[in-house]
Order: C-alpha cells, then sequence, then structure tokens
C-alpha cells in the first residue's frame, strides 16, 4: 500500500522549516482524500483558520478531494476512561465522535489545526484525541499522511507541531511536517507562513 505514494522526504521534525518538504499525495490517485480539522474556537476568525485552508488549498490544487471539519462545532463529550472501546472498538458515549472518526477514517491525509493556549492545544482538540485512546491503540491510522498548522500569540508553536506529530506517529500515521505562526508581530505574521502551509498540502 505505501508503495502507490510518493516519497516522503521529511520525516523529522527538525527540519520543518524547510520550504518544501511534505508529499501528501499519491502519484496514480487524483482521488486522495484529505480532511482538515480547525480546533480554534475562533471560528471563521481563527488566525489558525487562515494556515488550514492554505494547507487545504494546496491539497485541492493539487486534485484531492477535500473536506474542512470545525471541531468546535461538534459535540465531543470527554473520555471517561471507560476503556469499553479496548474491548469492543467502539465508544458507548453518544455524541459527534463518531461520526468525526468515520470522517478521519475515511481520509488519506489529515491536516490538524490548533492555536497555542497554555502551550498545548486547545482542550477541543485534545477532548477529541483522548476519546481516540483506542484508534491510538490499534494504530489505526495506519498509512494515512499528516501535517500540523498552528498560530501563538507570542510562541509555543514548537510544542505544539511536536506534541500533535507524535499524536499522528502513534496512530500509526506518517507525520509529514508543521508549520507555526507566532501572531505577536501583528496579524501580517500569518501571512508569512501561508505559501508554506501551502505546500504541505501540495503534491511535488
Ligand atoms: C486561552 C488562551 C490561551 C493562550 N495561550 C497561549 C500560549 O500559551 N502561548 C502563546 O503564544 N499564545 C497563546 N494564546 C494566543 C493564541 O495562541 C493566538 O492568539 C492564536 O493565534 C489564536 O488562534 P485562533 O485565532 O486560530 O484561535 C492563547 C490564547 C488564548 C485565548
Amino acid at each position: 500500500m505505501i508503495d502507490q505514494y510518493t516519497t516522503i522526504t521529511n520525516r523529522n521534525f527538525s527540519v520543518r522549516n524547510e520550504p518544501k518538504y511534505f508529499l501528501l499525495m499519491p502519484i496514480f490517485s487524483p482521488l486522495m482524500k484529505i480532511l482538515a480539522l480547525n480546533a480554534s474556537p475562533h471560528r471563521k476568525n481563527s488566525n489558525t483558520l487562515q494556515l488550514v485552508e492554505a494547507a487545504l488549498r494546496g491539497a485541492s490544487e493539487a486534485g484531492a478531494d477535500t473536506e474542512f471539519l470545525d471541531i468546535c462545532e461538534y459535540d465531543i463529550k470527554y473520555c471517561t476512561g471507560c476503556g469499553i472501546c479496548y474491548q469492543t472498538g467502539e465508544c458507548p458515549i453518544k455524541d459527534d465522535y463518531a461520526e468525526i472518526l468515520s470522517k478521519m477514517q475515511d481520509a488519506d491525509g489529515l491536516i490538524i489545526g490548533t492555536p497555542v493556549y497554555i502551550n498545548a492545544v486547545t482542550a477541543q482538540l485534545k477532548t477529541l484525541l483522548d476519546r481516540m485512546a483506542d484508534v491510538i491503540h490499534c494504530q489505526a491510522f495506519t498509512g494515512k499522511y499528516g501535517i500540523v498548522v498552528t498560530t501563538g500569540g507570542g510562541g509555543g508553536t514548537d510544542e505544539v507541531i511536536s506534541y500533535l506529530g507524535n499524536t499522528l506517529q502513534v496512530l500509526g500515521a506518517n507525520m509529514c511536517g508543521g508549520v507555526g505562526a507566532v501572531m505577536g508581530g501583528g496579524p501580517e505574521q500569518c501571512q508569512l507562513p501561508r505559501p508554506k502551509g501551502r505546500g504541505l498540502g501540495l503534491y511535488s
């Protein structure tokens, strides 16, 4: 399965600032599905959304079938630690998690966006990830590709990229790169990494 795909040239977080490093698209299938998640409660005014959209645009220009999810619009309850998912493969909590997981399972590539909140991801994203314990234990995202985009007021973007990169890897996915913008220098700060964000989604 993996041979169908182009080479991933950069799986090392430490070189994520190189401009060309994310080869999301398979060589032979223009119908790759790319799902982008944004986890900012700022919704349409989200700084992070600009980077998410740039990466999604890159994927779309490359011919991918793209979809966007604002996870803050969904009802995702806390994991209760019941452990039932380990036994049955399903979470018993009734909310929107199953729908989001199904979309993630259907995707070949994931773009995960979050602002930095207290040096970490937002509670909304962490709540989603906590619900995925069984998915992680089964490494159910093996064969998928993932990138991370994030914005922070003064920093913390490296930590978030590293954390989500590791999370993608424990999910079984190939972490292909990340891009962060520090907004303290003004709104134009988000413009600078946008081409890089777009490049993350582009087939090259
Ligand atoms: C609750 C909260 C916590 C934050 N924590 C941090 C932080 O630890 N470090 C930082 O650099 N910026 C922090 N910020 C600033 C946001 O990361 C920054 O404004 C970001 O660009 C917001 O992105 P968004 O518009 O996509 O939500 C925080 C903002 C909020 C509201």
